[in-house]
């Protein structure tokens, strides 16, 4: 990587190249904007989208589709198994102002399973070939995939599958470094993505298990990615990414003045903005799943909040533990 600004997804200028990764009910319009603000990200995502019912939802109630101008680039991962879903989905993001569509090809949940998609739509080379040319056809937009590293560890394998996704056009890869099937509490396989990255002249990005700037500097050292994709770690200390663009990437910051309460209702404040009433608390319960592991003591603000009834309750309960229990870590 050499200069500011130099990584080019297609058309689609990105800086630093950092990404918060797709995460079914936490990558909503409110972690984005909340990431998005503290610094530190080039790329968001959005959770997954089913493409058989993306051309049906309505963008103005829809909490999958919510999304503020700011929330810039902004790439939409598709889910599907089925050829024939594609086209209107595609034609939905256009009219969405997407910057970028998505291919998940890691999912490995039973109902992705079962529908052909995800990680089992990257073992049907054929079926996944169709699918690929058809969304190329249909858009001129920077087109994504995000895979796992396969079913065992294979240097050639992985090439050979990373070389077929950039004949097909597809403009960045993201390699989550765990194989399919295996569980997050795996460590995840840094070393094992940089066949992916030397086997195509597309930027790779290296996902699963960053959670620091220590473990940001290792993974792109052990895969030699392009750039990386952060999960969890940006739901636990949505800061994780400004400081690393920060240390890494040399991005300015204001890390001194981040405040973990102020964290905490800035994010409750982006819901209610965004989220009808009774949609707000399991989208807070969600996210202070995580967020918790950000104090000390954190797993009583966790059960605080998962055993509130309502938001204005949960609100109560963290007010009390932020001035209680965590009044002293509540900055960096
Ligand atoms: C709650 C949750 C939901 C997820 N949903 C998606 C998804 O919609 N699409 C996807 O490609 N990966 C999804 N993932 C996987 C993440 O994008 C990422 O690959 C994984 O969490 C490893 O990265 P991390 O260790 O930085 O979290 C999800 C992970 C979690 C924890």
């Amino acid at each position: 990587m050499d200069i500011v600004g130099s990584l080019k997804i297609r058309n689609l200028a990105v800086w630093p190249p950092v990404a918060l990764a797709p995460m079914v009910g936490l990558s909503h319009s409110g972690l984005r904007c909340l990431v998005q603000d503290l610094g530190g990200i080039g790329l968001l995502y959005t959770e997954m989208l089913a493409a058989k019912r993306l051309p049906s939802d309505n963008p103005t109630i829809s909490p999958l589709l919510t999304r503020s101008t700011k929330e810039k680039p902004l790439i939409y991962q598709l889910v599907t198994g089925e050829i024939e879903h594609i086209s209107a989905a595609v034609d939905k993001l256009h009219k969405l102002d997407a910057d970028g569509v998505d291919l998940n090809l890691g999912c490995p949940a039973p109902i992705q399973k079962r529908q052909g998609a995800g990680s089992s739509l990257a073992l049907n080379r054929e079926k996944l070939q169709n699918i690929l040319r058809e969304l190329r056809s249909k858009t001129d937009l920077p087109l994504s995939v995000k895979i796992r590293l396969g079913q065992k560890i294979d240097s050639f394998i992985l090439a050979d599958t990373c070389k077929f996704y950039e004949d097909e056009g597809v403009d960045l890869i993201t390699v989550h470094g765990r194989l399919i099937g295996e569980k997050f509490c795996r460590k995840p396989r840094w070393g094992a993505i940089a066949a992916a990255k030397k086997a195509v002249s597309i930027p790779v990005f290296a996902n699963g298990g960053v959670f620091s700037v220590a473990d940001a500097k290792l993974c792109l050292e052990q895969s030699g990615a392009d750039g990386l994709m952060v999960g969890r770690g940006a739901v636990e200390r949505p800061w994780l990414c400004a400081e690393i663009g920060h240390h890494i990437f040399g991005i300015p910051s204001q890390l001194e003045m981040v405040d973990k309460r102020d964290v905490f209702e800035t994010f409750t404040k982006l819901l209610d903005e965004r989220f009808a009433k009774e949609k707000r608390l399991r989208r807070l319960k969600q996210f202070t799943r995580y967020y918790a592991g950000s104090f000390k003591f954190g797993h009583q603000l966790a059960s605080r909040i998962q055993s509130s009834n309502s938001i204005s309750e949960a609100k109560e309960r963290a007010e009390q533990f932020f001035t209680t229990i965590a009044q002293v870590e509540l900055t960096l």
